[in-house]
């Protein structure tokens, strides 16, 4: 094991405890719940341990600043800190996630300015590392929430309102009215670069440690409510029924089916059913679809299909459905002279993917790109996630050699 890969593993170590379920091995991190408030404070010292004074932006993430944030002096390259280099990820989790999805970015960014540090590099423009708030949506519905909001892609008065399972709103989990979007905050940053573990084996075919990205597929959620009649299960008979299980059922294997036609991706993994009894015929079972595809009209035509399908299935069961788009992230292409410099400089491949990130929604506004770290399982959102300390180690070179390149000369 190399030293950097040591390293990367002594940080790493300190966090693999917090959040994890002892059960299932995975991660409980929702954003804003004890977990991640640890973490949090644990990048406040890790900040702090390397003199990078930590701002907030009013919406939940955080920013800790290598070079001057707000003076303007000589390293920063401008007035108020501007031509800034963004780079990091979020620590939030799916229920029962990975270890690696989120977090990979942040450590690999600290350990990214040791290793410049190390090398005697100064930066001529800050680099700056982000903790983003809610990027999986996991407790609020919405993904990348906080770049959502930094960004202005969503109201702050809509993201105040939204509601955990406990009824929770995003307002009172974070103490405050969310700031939303911060135009001169966005305005110092020249470039965002966010690192993540590969969601995929590609790199494994590839045989490659590292990859940058090209593009994100145009992906949504969608919220499929379907009402029936609750009911006795022993008593009512079959043809009396209205049972919106049987819809939704129909609907998550038509799901899958229009998916496959189009060389798509839908997913229904998650379901509430009320009363959710075993002896009694459920009145409402909600379904929630995420749906992807590499181009928005296959998108627009995959979904636009499944409802239709439900509708139909819905008139034959009796029962009525309501489809509220719960988010929605179009195709972003990532700054392809960007790309290619930085494929170029790293000797990497180049690939898209399916997954959401902030870097998606951050690229309609700076020059962004992602560094994909290999993942032996090729899986993700799942214990089973993956990757070696070494190829670890590879990432924080390779993002070392990027933030050089972008914030040093
Ligand atoms: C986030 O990881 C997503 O792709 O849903
Ligand atoms: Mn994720
Ligand atoms: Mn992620």
């Amino acid at each position: 094991m190399s030293d950097l890969a040591g390293r990367f593993r002594e940080l790493w170590d300190e966090i693999a405890p917090v959040g994890r379920d002892a059960g299932s091995g995975g991660y409980l991190r929702y954003a804003l719940t004890p977990p991640e408030l640890r973490l949090r404070e644990w990048f406040r010292a890790q900040a702090d341990l390397r003199g990078m004074p930590v701002s907030g932006d009013g919406n939940g993430n955080l920013f800790a600043w290598w070079g001057e944030p707000n003076t303007g002096g000589p390293n920063t390259g401008g007035p108020a800190g501007t031509g800034a280099v963004l780079t990091g990820s979020h620590f939030d989790s799916v229920p029962h996630g990975g270890a690696y999805d989120g977090p990979l970015g942040i450590v690999s960014a600290l350990l990214a300015v040791d290793e410049l540090r190390a090398a005697g590099v100064t930066p001529v423009r800050p680099v700056v590392v982000a903790a983003f708030v809610e990027e999986e949506g996991a407790r609020f519905g919405v993904p990348c929430l906080g770049s959502r909001l930094l960004t202005g892609e969503i109201d702050a008065d809509r993201a105040a309102g939204l509601r955990d399972a406990a009824g929770v709103s995003f307002a009172e989990a974070l103490g405050h009215r969310p700031a939303g979007a911060d135009p001169a905050l966005l305005g110092r940053f020249t470039a965002f670069v966010e690192l993540h573990i590969e969601q995929g084996r590609a790199l494994v075919d590839a045989d490659a440690p590292v990859a940058v990205g090209s593009a994100i597929w145009p992906h949504g959620r969608w919220r499929f409510e379907l009402r029936g009649e609750g009911n006795h299960a022993g008593t009512t008979r079959m043809g009396d029924r209205r049972d919106p299980m049987l819809t939704f059922a129909f609907t998550v294997l038509a799901a899958n089916k229009e998916a496959r036609l189009r060389y798509a991706h839908a997913t229904v993994g998650r379901v509430a059913v009320e009363p959710n009894a075993t002896n009694a015929i459920p009145s409402t079972v909600t379904g929630w679809l995420d749906a992807r595809a590499a181009a928005p009209d296959t998108l627009h035509d995959l979904v636009e299909a499944v409802r239709a399908k439900a509708a139909e299935r819905a008139r034959r069961d009796g029962t009525e459905l309501t489809v509220t788009r719960e988010s929605a992230t179009p195709l972003v292409t990532f700054d392809g002279g960007l790309a290619d410099r930085l494929a170029g400089l790293l000797g990497a491949p180049v690939l898209p993917t399916g997954a959401g990130h902030d870097a998606g929604v951050l690229a309609a506004h700076l020059p962004t790109a992602m560094l994909f770290v290999r993942n032996p399982t090729g899986v993700s959102h799942s214990p089973a996630e993956s990757a070696t300390d070494d190829d670890c180690a590879a990432g924080v070179v390779a993002l070392a050699r990027v933030l050089e390149e972008l914030a040093c000369h």
